[in-house]
């Protein structure tokens, strides 16, 4: 399993307000925008190109194109918070939606949507910010995997050892990328530190 702590400067800046509890809801929805575009970024950054001839103002010469169509998933509700800074990368991409909610006593997710578009040829991207039991992310996994999905990559804001070794187990070979891996979760399987609850505080729900 392969998970890629994204450690740039501007990432771990944008990681401490979105963690600051202090952060209103406006700017924690920007935050996590602007976060979202170095998660994204990452996760696109193994991707094969195709050649193709183009023509500058002043001559031919050889340019790229992505090699492959790229799928997103947002999974509901926190995933949302994402969505917007990866179709603005990736303008082409085609987005599903995978819904669930997770049961607050036994952090087991409880599925009530789903909706993908085709997905066997595409580099699926799985937005699903809070890693922390894993139980969400893997289960979207297979949802997509069921639709075809090969080549997928999940990109996670902050992450906790627990959700990675579920992901280890049931899906090693998705990549994990993800700007922070914490120190674990609490009774209420919420990670710690963290940054509270993602989905209340993008929509201040709270
Ligand atoms: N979901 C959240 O929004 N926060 C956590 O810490 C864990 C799951």
């Amino acid at each position: 399993m392969s998970v890629t702590v994204v450690d740039h400067p501007l990432a771990q800046h944008y990681l401490t307000i979105l963690r600051d509890r202090s952060t209103g809801t406006p700017l924690f929805r920007e935050t996590a925008r602007r976060l979202a575009y170095l998660l994204v970024a990452e996760a696109t950054s193994d991707l094969a190109l195709h050649e193709k001839p183009i023509e500058t103002p002043l001559e031919p010469t050889m340019g790229t194109s992505l090699g492959k169509p790229i799928v997103v998933v947002a999974v509901f509700r926190a995933g949302l918070g994402l969505v917007d800074a990866a179709i603005d990368l990736l303008p082409n991409a085609r987005v599903g939606y995978a819904g669930v909610q997770r049961n607050e006593e036994t952090a087991e997710p409880m599925e009530y949507y789903t909706k993908f578009p085709p997905m066997a040829d595409a580099r699926v991207l799985i937005l699903e910010p809070m890693l922390a039991t894993g139980g969400s992310l893997a289960w979207a996994c297979e949802q997509v995997k069921s639709k075809g999905a090969v080549d997928i990559t999940a990109v996670c804001v902050v992450s906790a050892p627990d959700g990675i070794k579920v992901m280890e187990e049931r899906h090693p070979e998705v990549r994990i990328v993800t700007a922070a891996v914490d120190r674990g979760l609490n009774e209420r399987f919420y990670i710690e530190p963290g940054l509270g609850d993602m989905g209340d505080r993008l929509f201040g729900t709270a």
